[in-house]
């Protein structure tokens, strides 16, 4: 494959995902997404709000005859913005973060495979503590984020609230692309801010359709809306004044943040965040290596894994690794080498997968995320690759906060049970943490939201056959430590000193008080703060 052929292919993809909290809307977006990359005809799959079309199922039959590679950890389709005469659409991979209201080590896996952010935020309630985190970790991995306020159809906050909070509580200074025209509840439409234009939507019958759009200059705007064209040309102009117009470079750079206003339920404003996206977002790009070593998208093939997921289907008894890939084109069946091991990976299994769901994926490109069947020795962060060798740097493990006993609760299926263990702990789905008083018959899991231990002791029923019991420590934060620190940090209450897995020292402490207490009297010891990149 020449790279001329893999660069067009690169240019033409986006790949992001949806940071948000429960609820904002992270589902009704994604099928609103869909419907304007027309995917689907019609939006009403996830919900099935009266006068909409119900059953996930749908999904799965447009996705057979269409063709289309839909699946639980990566959507990706094909669109061509209105406003562009070409006629080489843009690929869109859409990477799923887990939608559960905690935390676990996978919602930031999945953020390692993306090139840009969309964070959704509920026009009534502002930033959520979800939102936050996981903007947190955009931040710290350098992604730049687009900011939509969504459900602007229903009574919320004033636009300029909605940007006051972002700014003070997050430091990003939103730079709205449009201003609605209309409060929260009476969404009539979008001042387009770089044209000075009146972009009204039509409702179509329970959302189901993609809404209509009527272009007005501003005086027709003026004599169309009256007080309420005015009131967004005002701020507009008010956020001109305030500097808050965009700016690619600051975007690229973590400073700012395009904004868009949508109703993902009535499909307004879903285009423009598509068109922002395919403008704005930045297309994949290389990656260094270990070594510091920059391997471009036009180099041979690697990839990386961010995910590895098992025992989602009895009747599929087997493990999904899912790579994304940075470099080279993927052609199912080749040969690729496990930079870990340095063994042979075989790729004849390359699919698709959209909950019972699978397609196989014949070739991909840069960005594009492909799930590996039985990939038993795959782990989140290896690398994959065609020579020569390249080895991408592990993916940071981040600061547990939830700290457990696991037990097995019959003795004859202790071997069982410690394969278990050290499988889920190669998979990352907890931190495995050991020390000599302890032993190994109930090793301690430390994971960053406690829904992980329930993924732990469901899978270890399912898949093994163990029943388990957790039962949780009263440690409430870690800090990483070192030999000599040990034995004193040891002596003190409410402490205890782990190993885990990875040879990390990790110091547990009841509480920040405890923390702080032993900070201040016993200076000389290391207690590093595990804040993101553990390694
Ligand atoms: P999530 O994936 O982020 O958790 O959110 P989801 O899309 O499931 O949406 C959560 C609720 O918010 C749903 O209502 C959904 O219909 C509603 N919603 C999403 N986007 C919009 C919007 O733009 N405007 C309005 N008004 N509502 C929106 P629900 O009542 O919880 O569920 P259902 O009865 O629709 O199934």
């Amino acid at each position: 494959m020449s790279s001329e052929v893999i660069s067009r292919e690169v240019k033409r993809r986006r790949t992001f995902a949806i940071i948000s909290h429960p609820d904002a809307g992270k589902s009704t977006m994604t099928e609103a997404l869909a419907l304007h990359a027309r995917m689907i005809s019609e939006a009403g799959a996830v919900h099935g709000k009266g006068g909409r079309r119900s059953t996930v199922s749908d999904w799965m039959e447009m996705e057979k005859a269409r063709g289309i590679s839909v699946s639980s950890t990566a959507l990706q389709f094909s669109y061509s913005s209105p406003d562009t005469d070409t006629d080489v659409p843009n690929v869109i991979n859409l990477v799923d973060t887990p939608g559960h209201s905690d935390f676990s080590e996978d919602t930031y896996r999945v953020l390692t495979a993306v090139d840009a952010a969309v964070m959704l935020i509920d026009a009534a309630k502002g930033l959520e503590p979800q939102t936050l985190k996981l903007f947190q970790v955009c931040r710290h991995r350098g992604i730049p984020v687009i900011t939509v306020i969504n459900k602007w159809d229903r009574p919320g906050r004033t636009p300029l609230e909605l940007i006051d909070e972002i700014s003070e509580r997050i430091g990003l200074i939103p730079t709205p692309l449009y201003v609605p025209v209309g409060i929260a509840g009476d969404y009539r439409g979008l001042l387009d801010r770089r044209t000075g234009d009146y972009i009204h939507f039509e409702r179509t019958a329970g959302g189901a359709k993609i809404a209509p759009e009527e272009f007005l200059t501003a005086d027709q705007a003026a004599e169309r809306e009256g007080d309420v064209w005015s009131a967004a040309c005002e701020e507009s102009e008010l956020l001109a004044e305030l500097g808050q117009d965009h700016d690619q470079e600051m975007f690229l750079a973590g400073q700012t943040s395009p904004m868009i206003f949508t109703s993902a339920m009535l499909n307004f404003g879903v285009r423009q965040l598509l068109d922002a996206l395919v403008e704005f977002a930045p297309p994949p790009r290389g990656r260094e290596s270990i070594d510091g070593v920059e391997r471009s998208v036009t180099d041979p093939f690697s990839a990386v894994v961010f995910k590895v997921q098992a025992g989602m289907d009895s009747s599929h008894r087997d493990r999904l690794a899912y790579m994304r890939i940075v470099s080279g084109e993927f052609e199912r069946g080749m040969v690729v080498t496990h930079a870990q091991t340095g063994k042979p990976f075989a790729t004849k299994y390359a699919q698709a997968v959209f909950g019972r769901d699978r397609s196989t994926v014949d070739t991909a490109f840069p960005g594009d995320v492909v799930g590996l069947v039985n990939a038993m020795a795959l782990a989140p962060g290896d690398t994959l690759y065609i020579d020569p060798k390249v080895q991408y740097p592990p993916i940071p493990s981040f600061a547990p906060e939830h700290f457990s006993t696991l037990r097995v609760t019959t003795a004859d299926k202790y071997k069982q049970f410690r394969k278990a263990v050290d499988q889920m702990d190669a998979e990352g789905v907890v931190q495995v943490l050991r020390n000599d008083v302890r032993g190994d018959a109930s090793p301690v899991l430390a994971a960053v939201g406690p829904m992980q231990f329930e993924v732990v002791t469901a899978r270890m029923k399912a898949e093994f056959n163990v029943d388990t019991i957790i039962e949780p420590l009263g440690y409430s934060l870690a800090r990483r430590t070192d030999e000599q620190s040990a034995p004193e940090l040891n002596r003190q209450r409410g402490v205890e000193v782990f190993t885990r897995s990875d040879g990390a020292i990790l110091a547990l402490f009841s509480d920040k008080w405890r923390l702080q207490y032993i900070e201040k009297e016993h200076s000389d010891l290391l207690l590093e703060p595990l804040v993101a990149a553990a390694d």
